[in-house]
């Protein structure tokens, strides 16, 4: 779905999270962090405080965290859900899950988050950000690619970009842990959201590139129910000008 800019892009994906909870009060949600979804959070929020919607029987999993930050860092992905999202509306703090970044037990803690998901019945709508790298979560550009929870080290480029968020690049951790591509794919509906030229080479890849883990996201072209919502200038290297492709 093409829109004309970043607010129609979080207000599409936000409409697609508020109908998921509508349709099914007790929804699973995957949540993606980063300065992409930040819009959507907020039109959730809104919908809240206008009483349009009740999260009081939503359970939630993050994608991924930074290893080393505790829950309370700001930098930390535990500390941006709380701020942008968890903290302004009626989320059940035990119905929240994020992959610690500061564990003693690396097994046991990945068993038990993965467990949970399981227990949960899985996740109906998985929200997803995307990598200039076309990394997912950070499953990372790599020559395999792994199904479960895994912890990996960010790619330069990873690094590099997420350092607008530090006071120094030397501060960004080298590590993440991150859900794996099989958690991804297990989600019975996916949706993905771009803005900005930066994102355009890499929309293209996703979308008309070929499937390899060179490329993460370019799998998503093997699920059978994804919806990318994108800005025109993300969409600005399409290609082909497909039946599927909804300019709005
Ligand atoms: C974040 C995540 C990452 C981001 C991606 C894009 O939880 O899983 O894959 O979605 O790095 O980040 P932004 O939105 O900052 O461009």
């Amino acid at each position: 779905m093409i829109m004309d800019n970043y607010d129609q892009v979080s207000l599409r994906g936000a409409e697609e999270i508020l109908n998921q909870i509508k349709k099914k009060p007790d929804s699973v949600l995957g949540l993606a962090t980063g300065g992409t979804p930040i819009g959507l959070y907020e039109k959730l929020v809104q919908s809240y405080q206008s009483g349009n919607v009740d999260f009081s029987s939503v359970t939630t999993f993050n994608l991924d965290e930074y290893i080393g930050l505790p829950a309370e860092h700001p930098q930390s992905y535990s500390y941006f859900m709380w701020n942008h999202l968890f903290s302004k509306v009626n989320i059940q703090k035990r119905n929240v899950h994020i992959l610690p970044g500061v564990f003693n037990n690396e097994q046991e803690m990945i068993t038990r988050f993965e467990k949970k998901l399981i227990d949960c019945g899985g996740i109906d709508i998985q929200l997803l950000g995307i990598g200039t790298n076309g990394h997912i979560g950070f499953n990372e550009p790599s020559d395999h690619l792994t199904v479960g929870t895994h912890i990996v080290e960010l790619a330069y480029e990873t690094v590099t970009s997420n350092s607008r968020f530090f006071n120094r690049i030397d501060d960004v951790p080298t590590k993440a842990i991150t859900m794996g591509m099989g958690s991804i794919m297990n989600a019975k509906k996916i949706i993905l959201l771009a803005n900005g030229k930066s994102k355009a080479e890499a929309i293209n890849k996703t979308i008309e590139g070929k499937v390899s883990t060179d490329f993460p996201a370019s799998f998503l072209q093997l699920h059978p129910n994804v919806q990318i919502i994108v800005d025109r200038d993300a969409a600005s290297f399409l290609v082909e000008k497909g039946a599927n492709r909804i300019s709005v």
